[in-house]
This record gives structure tokens, sequence and C-alpha cells, in this order.
């Protein structure tokens, strides 16, 4: 359920698809599929997709929304997380020949997520749980987060995945309130309460106060960076052992943590001599994509020939 009009719009576009370069009838994995908008220039220019997503809500609109192109075999839908990608792959060639062209990430969460209705990821959203699980499966929320880690784990956590500079006097207050009133944890409104009663006077910057911890609550959450640790060398495997040509591996990244993960990998491999760095620097959006989707603002693209 999504208050309205705040559908996901694809970042780097035009530069995904050079970057990918679709052909007729080969296959690609959209590993993150969100609204499917990467996903439908694939199949536009021909392509075949099989697309990963782990949010049973991006998976049940795309089987509305996309329902010809799955039903002509253009579209196969996984919802999985992508850490699980070649075991996922390697059931679905057991019935079909699949040779893989092309990988593609888009890593995060989709702006239909960040608005959606009682799962807890805005601060804006003030009456909701403080859940921000994007695959409800998941066993711990971020309230859960908030009762379980000690001062010195939560700090670490707003620190390292937030580069909060206030994380060590926001966790105190977390524990503070846990002593006296834990249940009031479970909502949005405390905690965006307390980072705001700890960072009141800081009027410089443009970004909401609750912003950075927010962010690294869901990605401690949604076990992102590690999801990413694990399926980048079996997206490497699966295109190795394709046999098209011309394969590539395109990654975007929103967060320095996933960058640099990307950015570690890409220069290793190419080391060993098992594909190219497209372009050596990130790709970053044009003037024009920055003026319609502020969400580009951040999004660092690379992308690996094999
Ligand atoms: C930034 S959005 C992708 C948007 C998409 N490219 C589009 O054009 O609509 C990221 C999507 O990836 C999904 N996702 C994030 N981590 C995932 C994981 N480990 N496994 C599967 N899906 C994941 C999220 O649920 C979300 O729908």
């Amino acid at each position: 359920m999504n208050k309205a009009n705040h559908n996901h719009q694809a970042v780097l576009m035009s530069e995904v698809l050079t970057a990918l370069n679709p052909q007729a009838n080969h296959y690609y994995i959209d590993a993150t599929f969100g609204r499917g908008g990467h996903s439908s220039a694939i199949m536009a220019a021909g392509g075949k997709v099989i697309a990963f997503d782990f949010d049973q809500e991006s998976i049940d609109q795309a089987q509305e929304r996309f329902k010809h192109e799955i039903a002509r075999g253009q579209l196969i839908l996984q919802r999985e997380n992508f850490s699980k990608m070649q075991a996922t792959l390697e059931n679905l060639k057991k019935s079909m020949t699949i040779e893989v062209s092309g990988i593609l990430f888009d890593f995060g969460t989709s702006t239909d997520q960040l608005m959606s209705t009682s799962r807890g990821f805005s601060f804006e959203s003030t009456d909701e749980i403080l859940d921000m699980r994007m695959d409800n499966r998941l066993g711990v929320r971020a309230c859960d987060l908030l009762k379980l880690l000690d001062e010195r784990q939560m700090a670490s956590m707003f620190q390292d995945y937030g580069g909060e500079e206030q994380a060590k006097a926001i966790a105190r207050k977390i524990v503070a309130k846990r002593k006296t009133d834990p249940q009031a944890l479970d909502r949005v409104a405390t905690l965006v309460e307390i980072i705001k009663q700890v960072k009141r006077f800081n009027q410089h910057s443009h970004l909401h106060p609750a912003t950075k911890v927010f962010q690294a609550l869901r990605m401690v959450v949604n076990d992102e960076l590690s999801n990413i640790e694990a399926a980048l060398p079996q997206a490497l495997a699966i295109l190795r052992n394709s046999q098209a040509t011309h394969k590539r591996l395109v990654c975007i990244a929103f967060h320095e943590g996933e960058d640099r993960i990307v950015k570690t990998l890409f220069k290793q491999w190419e080391s060993q001599g098992l594909g190219t760095m497209i372009n050596k620097k990130a790709i970053t959006a044009s003037e024009e994509e920055l003026r319609t989707n502020p969400r580009s603002r951040s999004a660092k693209l690379r992308a690996l020939a094999l």
C-alpha cells in the first residue's frame, strides 16, 4: 500500500542501458527488481529478465503490471534474496536453458518502500511501527534492535552505517528510554523525538536530523552490506560460467559502504584478468537527472565487462 504518487523512478537509466547493452532474446538478471524500471527498459530492448526481489510487495505489484511479459516468458520473477542468486539460477536451469549476458544491481530501497504505509522506513511516518524490514520473513525489526543492542553496539551502528556524528549521545538516550518505557521504542515517533532532542542545536544541515540513524537501522535490519558481499562473487561466477559473449556486471551504489565493496572487488577481479572495468571512475547522474530525480544525487554506477 502506497501513499499517493510516490512511485519509484529508476536512476541512471540511459547509463545502465549503455553499460549493460541488452540484446534481443539474451537473458539478464535484475537482482533488485523494485518497480521494474530497469527491467522494463531491458525488455523493451528485447532482452529476457530473471528478476529478484525479496520484498513480497514488489513481486505482487510486478505480477499484475507485467502479466503479459510473464505469460510470454520474457520475465521470470523470483521472490528471493539476491545473496542466493547462484542456487536459484541453478534451480531454474533444471527446466530451461539460460545463458546469462548481464547482471544488474541497483542497491538499497525503492521510493515505494520508503513511502509505503505501515513499514516504518520513513522518519516522516511518525505514527508507524519502527519495522524497516524489506523482506518480512526476516526476524528482527528496527525496534527490536533498539531493545537488543547495548549502548556501545548501537552507537557503532549509527556511526559505521549512517556516519552519525552524535551516535553516542543518541544511543545513550535510547538506552535511557528503554529503561523507563521500552514499548515506546516500537514507534517511529519516539526515535525521531529522541534524535531531535540530541540534535536540536544543529541548524546547519539540510538533512532531516533522523536521516543518518534511519539509514543505519535500515541497512542493519536488512543485512544490506553482507548481502552484497555474498552476491557479487556469485554474479561473477554466473557470468564466467555462461556461454554468452560480451557479458556485463553493472552495480549502482548509493552508500559509501556499498560502493567500496563494488570498487574493491572490481579492481581485484580486473587485476586477476577476470574482467575489465568499463569506466575507471564511477558514473554519476547528469545535471538533467539531478534536477528531476533527487534520489540520483548519491548514485554511483560501476560496470565490469567480461
Ligand atoms: C533501489 S530499488 C530497485 C529499483 C529498480 N531498479 C527499479 O527500476 O524499479 C531496490 C530493490 O531491491 C530490493 N532488494 C534490496 N536488497 C535485496 C536483496 N538482498 N535481495 C533481493 N532484493 C533486494 C528491494 O526490495 C527493492 O525493491
